[in-house]
């Protein structure tokens, strides 16, 4: 049986991921264990390819391992039903995706608002609580806009709004500064780390951001669908300009 910490929020216990294009199978995830415990903001570094996404779609229930559990707070989200993982991805894990999928037909703040109402929040109070999400990420003035009039990085804002809708417990960004210029990066990192220093969220992000990793408090380094090393802030081993160009 596994040494399981009781406040790990979540467990990735063996997670192998094949998939099957054409005649061929392609091994993704090659035996990932990973415990992260609740408010802690981890950063998962690894090369294009290397998995991470995959990763995230097991963590977030959104496609299930070929071997291998994930737990969210012990619970095994295979073991699930349809009701219960539906509240599990609308409730209690925000997803920031590294394509953003905001809805194109959608203003801004029709889509920081959706999963509040998919979650039965009234409408009134959906639509003031999704303004102050906007004026969170500096886009209130942009509220009635859709996507396609807005740029990459206010695009990549709203999906970051849009993932606090429902106050999660969890944030799963992947790429969440990728489309961003460096100041609204820089806020986007430091609204992440309040989340999870004043609100006790648990954030976990791919990055290939290295402003990123000074406020992570352990970066996971991921090569070609396996864990190669976890290091936390205080012991990188690398000084943060000189990464080496394999992880990029
Ligand atoms: N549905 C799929 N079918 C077949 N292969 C897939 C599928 N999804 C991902 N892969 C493969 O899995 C590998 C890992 O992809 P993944 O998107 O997880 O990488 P990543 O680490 O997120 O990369 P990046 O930094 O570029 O976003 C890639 O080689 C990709 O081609
Ligand atoms: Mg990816």
């Amino acid at each position: 049986m596994d040494m399981a910490e009781p406040n790990n929020i979540v467990r990735v216990s063996g997670v192998i991921k094949d998939f099957s294009l054409g005649k061929n199978i392609v091994h993704v995830l090659k035996g990932i264990d990973l415990e992260i415990k609740t408010g802690e903001y981890v950063s998962i570094m690894g090369p294009s390819g290397s998995g991470k996404t995959t990763l995230f779609n097991m963590i977030g229930g959104l496609d299930k391992p070929t071997d291998g559990a994930v737990f969210i707070d012990e619970i095994d989200i295979s073991q699930l039903d349809a009701y219960e993982l539906a509240w599990l991805r609308c409730r209690k894990i925000g997803y920031i995706f590294q394509t953003f999928n905001i809805i194109q037909v959608m203003t801004a703040l029709e889509n920081v608002t959706l999963p509040m109402t998919f979650a039965g929040v009234p409408d009134e109070e959906a639509r003031e609580k999704g303004m102050a999400l906007l004026e969170v990420v500096g886009l209130e003035k942009r509220f009635q806009h859709r996507p396609f009039e807005l740029s990459g990085g206010q695009q990549q804002r709203v999906a970051v709004a849009r993932s606090l809708a429902n106050d999660p417990a969890i944030i799963l960004a992947d790429e969440p500064t990728g489309n961003l210029d460096l100041a609204t990066g820089e806020e986007i990192i430091k609204l992440l780390k309040m989340l999870s220093r004043e609100k006790g969220v648990t954030i976990i992000s791919a990055t290939h951001d290295l402003k990123m990793l000074n406020v992570s408090d352990r970066v996971i380094w991921v090569s070609d669908g396996r864990v190669e090393k976890i290091e936390r802030r205080d012991e990188l081993s690398i000084s943060l300009g000189q990464i080496n160009e394999k992880w990029r």
